[in-house]
C-alpha cells in the first residue's frame, strides 16, 4: 500500500490531538485515502510530549530541520506557531516540493504572500483550514464551496477567549477583570493574554478571510484593531436595554474596491445568530451576492476540534499527491500572482451607528449641550437614556446616534470631552444594525 509520509513541527495541544487522530481514525483515513498516512518524525522539545502519546523515541527528531529535509517526508505539519523557525521551516518544505498544513494564522497574516509565492512556484500545496474558526470548515466554504458568488462582507466571533470573556461578564454581571480570571483558571486564556484580548488573534484570521472573501492581500497592520478590555458591566446592560450584545466582531467588506477592516467589540441585534454564539464557540456569517447570508459555527479552538482541521488538511493534500493534482497553485482561491493588495478605507470614512455613554453632572443643560455638540457635527441621535438620580455625583447619558462618518465622531467626542460637566472619556460602541439585513430577516423569496 502507498504511504504519505509526515513530519509534524510541534507537539503541544494541537499535535497530541493530530497524532491522537490520526491513531484513533487511522483505518478510516486509510480506507477514505486508499494509502496509510505515516508519521516518520516528530520535532518537539519536550520528550515527555513524546512519550504521553505513546510515540516511540525512533520517531524523536530534535533538529527540526532535518526532519523538514529528509528525503522520505512528503508532507510538513507546522505546529510551532509564531514567526520563526517556522516561517523558515515552511519555505524551507515548499521549496523542496513538500506539502504544508500549518494552523499558524499570525505568520500566514504576516508573511503569507512569501509563503502562498513559494507554494505556487513549486506546486506544492499549503492546507491552513485549522488557522482560522478551529475545526469550523470556513477556509474551504470560502475558497471552493462559496467560490461561484461575489463576496460583499464577512463578520465573525473568530476569538474564543474573547467570545467566552464577553459571554461571562453579560451572563454573570461579572466586570472585564474578574472574567478573565475565570477565562485563566479554566485554561482558556493563556498566561500572557494580550494577543487575544487586544484583539490581534482576530485582527490576524481577518486578513485570511478577506483574501478568501475578496482576493486581496491584508496585512494586520491595515486591520483598525480594539480589544475588549474596556467593556464595562455598565455597557453591557445598557447595549441589552437598546436590543443589542456587544461582541467582538472580525469585520471585513468589500465596498466596490474598498476594503474595510475592523476588528472591535461591536453591538450586535439580540435577535441576531452572532449575538446567540456563546463562550468559546466561534461564528462566521459571509453575506454573498446570489446566495445571501450564510453561518459556519462550531468550536474554534481546543485539541480535537483544531486536529480535524489539521488532518481533513492532511488527507486532502495526500489525496492530491496520489492522483498527482497540483495543489499549489490556488490555497487563497484566487492565481496567487493575482491577488491584489488591499486597497483599505480609512476609519475616518466608516459610516455606522454608534451607542455613546458619556458620565455627567446631573444638572439642567447637560443633555442639550452634548446634543448641540453632536448636531454641529452633523450626528443625528436616534434616542437618549439618562439613567435615574443615585447617590453618585455623576450619572450616565447614554444615547444612540443614526449613521454618520466616524470622522465627525471623533471630532465630535473630543469637544465633548472637553464640557467642564462631563467628567469621563466618553465611550462610544460600533453598531452593527444592518447585518438584520443579512440574516434571517427575509422571506427566503428567490432574486436574480
Ligand atoms: N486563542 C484563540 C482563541 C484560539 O481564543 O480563539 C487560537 O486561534
Amino acid at each position: 500500500m502507498k504511504e504519505i509520509r509526515i513530519g509534524l513541527l510541534g507537539c503541544g495541544t494541537i499535535g497530541a490531538g493530530v497524532v491522537k487522530l490520526l491513531r484513533r481514525n487511522g483505518a478510516l483515513l486509510e480506507r477514505k485515502l486508499g494509502a496509510r498516512l505515516r508519521l516518520v518524525g516528530v520535532a518537539e522539545r519536550r520528550s515527555e510530549a513524546l512519550r504521553a502519546l505513546g510515540l516511540g523515541p525512533e520517531l524523536a527528531s530534535p533538529n527540526p530541520v532535518a526532519l523538514v529535509e529528509r528525503g522520505d517526508v512528503d508532507l510538513v505539519v507546522e505546529l510551532f506557531g509564531g514567526y520563526e523557525p517556522a516561517g523558515s521551516l515552511i519555505l524551507k518544505a515548499l521549496q523542496a516540493g513538500k506539502d504544508v498544513v500549518t494552523a499558524n494564522k499570525a505568520l500566514l497574516a504576516e508573511h503569507g504572500a512569501r509563503i502562498f509565492k513559494a507554494a505556487a512556484r513549486s506546486g506544492a500545496g499549503i492546507g491552513f483550514e485549522a488557522s482560522v474558526g478551529g475545526g469550523i470548515p470556513i477556509i474551504r466554504a470560502l475558497r471552493e464551496s462559496l467560490a461561484g458568488d461575489r463576496h460583499r462582507s464577512v463578520y465573525g466571533i473568530v476569538n474564543g477567549t474573547c467570545n467566552s470573556i464577553l459571554t461571562t461578564m453579560s451572563e454573570q454581571g461579572r466586570e472585564f477583570a474578574e472574567a478573565l480570571a475565570e477565562a485563566k483558571r479554566i485554561g482558556l486564556a493563556e498566561a500572557n493574554p494580550a494577543l487575544d484580548i487586544d484583539g490581534h488573534d482576530a485582527a490576524h484570521k481577518l486578513c485570511l478571510l478577506a483574501a478568501l472573501a475578496f482576493g486581496v492581500i491584508l496585512t494586520p497592520a491595515q486591520v483598525y484593531t480594539e480589544g475588549i478590555g474596556a467593556v464595562t458591566q455598565t455597557d453591557i446592560a445598557c447595549a441589552r436595554e437598546l436590543g443589542y450584545a456587544i461582541k467582538l466582531l472580525a469585520i471585513a467588506k468589500d465596498e466596490d474596491g474598498a476594503i474595510e477592516a475592523r476588528v472591535h467589540p461591536t453591538m450586535v441585534p439580540q435577535n441576531h445568530l452572532l449575538a446567540s454564539v456563546r463562550g468559546a464557540f466561534n461564528a462566521i456569517n459571509v453575506h454573498s451576492e446570489a446566495l445571501g447570508s450564510t453561518m459556519y459555527f462550531g468550536l474554534g479552538a481546543g485539541e480535537m476540534p483544531t486536529a480535524t482541521a489539521v488532518v481533513a488538511d492532511i488527507l486532502d493534500l495526500a489525496r492530491r499527491r496520489l492522483n498527482a493534482c497540483a495543489s499549489g497553485s490556488h490555497p487563497l482561491g484566487y492565481p496567487t500572482d493575482l491577488l491584489r493588495k488591499a486597497r483599505v478605507k480609512p476609519m475616518g470614512d466608516l459610516v455606522c451607528e454608534c451607542y455613546l455613554r458619556f458620565m455627567v453632572d446631573d444638572r439642567p443643560g447637560v443633555l442639550g449641550s452634548i446634543a448641540s455638540v453632536l448636531g454641529r457635527h452633523g450626528i443625528s441621535i436616534a434616542s437618549v437614556i439618562q439613567q435615574g438620580r443615585g447617590k453618585e455625583t455623576t450619572v450616565p447619558v447614554i444615547m444612540r446616534t443614526h449613521e454618520a462618518p466616524e470622522r465627525n465622531l471623533m471630532r465630535a467626542l473630543g469637544a465633548i470631552r472637553r464640557l467642564k460637566m462631563v467628567r469621563t472619556r466618553p465611550v462610544f460602541i460600533r453598531i452593527e444594525d444592518r447585518l438584520q439585513a443579512a440574516v434571517g430577516s427575509g422571506d427566503g423569496s428567490q432574486k436574480s
